[in-house]
């Protein structure tokens, strides 16, 4: 018995990182799997490898019609319960150094291409008798860095659009939940695939090193399938405890040892 028998799940940016590993692990869980990528030969080099309950479509999550493409594979393959929206693009730069194209470029992968799926599945999904949404946020949807404001600002609406959504559809039995990554050792996390990446950035995190695909892509599996019938609208981090706060140096309960004097009288 896998976790997602009978359901059809539509994954995009599916060609790799964390959409690739969602759809593996998906399909291993007996989910018949629609990948969904703007990568069209490792998309379907990823989708060949999984096998029979695998297709690959191109869907540009910013583009209405290629939705429509999407749904109607999805709806050839069986009953689409699940969608994670999982998609994005990251552009860093400072804020006086982002132009309007490069600003709206992020907004529209991002934030509008989560507000498409979200909307293209929603018939189909009636028609299921309910489904699950996952939405990916970010860290970056609930705090910032510098570089980061279009894509902040694109994962802090991800994450109040799904609270809408959840608000609106729970009475077709539709949860909508968003997942809060911290670094996830991918081409977006570690374009250099840099050894340092997987270790410097997270010396002050609960726990101390970088985030692997597989690690995310299980929160997701558990949103999707049945165990959370009762969670919705929910932020679940996956993040190694960044959100929690960060290791203080020169207090007590971490090896960071250093004496600033903090002692107590
Ligand atoms: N890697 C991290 O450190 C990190 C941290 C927090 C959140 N996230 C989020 O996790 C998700 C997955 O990112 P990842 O780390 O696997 O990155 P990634 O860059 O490896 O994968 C993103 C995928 O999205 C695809 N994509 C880009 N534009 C697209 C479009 N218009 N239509 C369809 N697909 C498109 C890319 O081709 C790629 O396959 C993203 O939403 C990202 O914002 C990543």
């Amino acid at each position: 018995m896998g976790r997602l028998d009978g359901k059809v799940a539509i994954i995009t940016g599916a060609a790799r990182g964390q959409g690739e590993a969602e759809a593996r692990l998906f399909a291993s869980e007996g989910a018949q799997v629609v990948l969904g990528d703007v990568l069209d030969d490792m998309g379907g080099q990823v989708a060949a490898s999984i096998g029979p309950s695998a297709r690959y479509v191109h869907l540009d999550v910013s583009q209405e019609a290629d939705w429509a493409a999407a749904v109607g594979v999805a709806a050839g393959m069986g009953s689409l319960q699940v969608l994670v929206n999982n998609a994005a693009i990251l552009r860093p730069a400072a804020i006086e150094g982002t132009t309007l194209e490069d600003y709206m470029a992020v907004i529209n992968v991002n934030q509008v291409g989560t507000f498409l799926g979200m909307k293209a599945v929603l018939e189909p999904m009636k028609m299921a008798g309910g489904g699950s949404i996952v939405n990916i946020s970010s860290i970056d949807g609930q705090q910032s860095k510098n570089g980061l404001i279009s894509y902040t600002a694109s994962k802090f609406a991800i994450r109040g659009m799904t609270k809408t959504a959840a608000i609106e559809w729970g009475r077709f039995d539709i949860r909508v939940n968003s997942i809060h990554p911290g670094g996830v050792n991918t081409p977006m996390g570690n374009p250099r695939n840099d050894p340092r990446a997987e270790k410097e950035p997270y010396v002050y995190q609960a726990i101390p090193r970088v985030g692997e695909p597989i690690e995310i892509a299980y929160a997701a599996l558990f949103l999707a399938s049945d165990e959370a019938s009762y969670v919705t609208g929910a932020e679940l981090n996956v993040d190694g405890g960044w959100r929690a706060g960060t290791i203080t140096p020169g207090l007590p309960g971490t090896d960071h040892v250093v004496d600033y004097g903090y002692d107590s009288d």
